[in-house]
């Protein structure tokens, strides 16, 4: 699913960097979904408007990214380890860090998802699970907080400089077969 968020065009396949950006918007977006839905809730019945955004959420922090975190630790972040240069050796302990959010992110997203799909069938949530599912988002809007910017502004601008635009291609062309996209 390509949700397209804000009025920017989405990047495209030959533009992996620009493209994983793009899925930053999108991590953002469906993150302040769950906030507000959270924020919003009552005791009684979930409003057909909260619902249809927590499931879209959901779904995408389920399906869509997990495919966002192998573009980075299958496609991108092999191709810069595999760099003998000084300013790329140097911001591979960033790279570690990364992946360590990643495990993290995902433990958290793992129990926002149980918690958010007992809410939809229940159609109500108890206060402890609104209360955990709070932390969890807190944690989750803490931890992106840096991550995406630190992959913006630090590891997507240096795997600009530093990849062949054949290495990019590969990427690109990972990244679509990830989504069932064949790339000529
Ligand atoms: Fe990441
Ligand atoms: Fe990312």
């Amino acid at each position: 699913m390509l949700t397209q968020i804000g009025g920017k065009p989405e990047s495209d396949f030959s533009d992996p960097l620009g493209l994983l950006s793009d899925c930053h918007q999108r991590i953002r977006y469906f993150l302040g979904v769950l906030i507000s839905v959270c924020e919003q809730a009552r005791v009684n019945q979930l409003t057909v408007d909260q619902r249809t955004g927590l499931e879209k959420a959901l779904w995408y922090f389920r399906e869509a990214g997990p495919r966002h975190t192998a573009d980075e630790e299958k496609s991108l972040f092999p191709l810069l380890r595999a760099k003998n240069i000084p300013r790329v050796l140097r911001a591979l302990e960033k790279v570690d860090r990364l992946e360590a959010d990643h495990r993290q992110a995902e433990v958290d997203h793992d129990d926002v998802d149980t918690i958010g799909r007992r809410w939809l069938s229940d159609g109500s949530l108890s206060k402890e699970d609104l209360r955990q599912m709070k932390v969890l988002l807190s944690n989750l809007m803490a931890l992106y907080k840096r991550h995406l910017v630190v992959e913006e502004a630090e590891i997507f601008v240096l795997a600009d400089g530093v990849l062949s635009d054949g290495e990019k291609d590969l990427v690109g062309r990972e990244m679509a077969a990830r989504r069932g996209i064949l790339r000529r």
